[in-house]
């Protein structure tokens, strides 16, 4: 399936539905995203869109796209095995059979509630990229982290762990998403360009050259969104609450391809 390429570095625009719905709501955000992108063509220039339903969604949102969509097809989580006695979970390579290409790992609420660690966001990451999908690695500090003025070490900290040991090939295939926490969701605050500037020049001096892209994602919306693209170093935007409805993602493929 054709996805953008380092080279071309496209602007990155995506959404992750986190538990959120039903198999007509998916069809319909699908079948509406399809239709404005026919309508509309010069929204996917230079774009790459992407979409991470919950795994019951799927297959759904697969047929729909079909298997050469312009629109990536991602999962909120696989497991590092490929199979077993691992009660709730889904490998990568059943995510993949069900239509997926991208491996979200590591998002705060997955470290938070679901106990991932920068150990399980590292053995994930290695069996994506052994199954020949793309792993989107979320990181981000906690409030207290980013009051005190140690963001930038503590997101280095989650790559580093996580991509630890891989060779600068595999490197290259990773999408990192920056999430600060205290950013993300209702009780979140928008993280102003001032805030985001000294965390993104870390990781792009340390990791810009080498992954494929970097996001940004925390209550991302229609009114922010053109200043933080603006931001040197940000690829692209990650968005939940703002991107679920449809007007919304078109709102923000049209800001990124201005
Ligand atoms: P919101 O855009 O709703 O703050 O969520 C961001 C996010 O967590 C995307 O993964």
């Amino acid at each position: 399936m054709p996805e953008g390429t380092a080279t071309s570095r496209p602007v990155w625009i995506g959404t992750s539905w986190k538990m959120n719905k039903t198999l007509a709501e998916a069809r319909e955000w699908t079948a509406g995203v399809l239709a404005t992108l026919a309508e509309r063509p010069e929204l996917m220039s230079g774009i790459q869109p992407f979409v991470i339903p919950p795994l019951t969604a799927l297959t759904t949102v697969r047929e729909l796209l079909g298997e050469n969509s312009p629109v990536l097809l991602g999962a909120q989580n696989a497991h590092w095995e490929d199979a077993g006695a691992w009660t709730g979970e889904v490998s990568v390579p059943q995510a993949a059979d069900a239509g997926a290409q991208l491996i979200e790992i590591g998002h705060s609420e997955r470290r938070e509630h679901f106990g991932e660690t920068v150990e399980t966001t590292r053995l994930k990451v290695a069996a994506t990229l052994r199954h020949d999908l793309t792993p989107l690695l979320c990181i981000g500090e906690p409030l207290e982290v980013h009051d005190a003025g140690g963001s930038a070490g503590f997101i280095l900290d989650q790559v580093r762990g996580a991509v630890d040991g891989l060779p600068e090939e595999q490197l290259g295939r990773i999408l990192l998403a920056y999430e600060p926490i205290w950013a993300i969701g209702e009780q979140g605050r928008p993280a102003t360009p001032a805030d985001l500037a000294d965390p993104v020049a870390a990781l792009q001096a340390e990791f810009g050259a080498s992954v494929r892209a970097v996001l940004y994602g925390g209550s991302v919306n229609t009114d922010n969104a053109a200043d933080l693209l603006a931001i040197p170093g940000i690829d692209g935007l990650f968005v939940g609450r703002t991107a679920w409805e449809l007007d919304g993602f078109r709102r923000l493929l049209e800001i990124a391809a201005a």
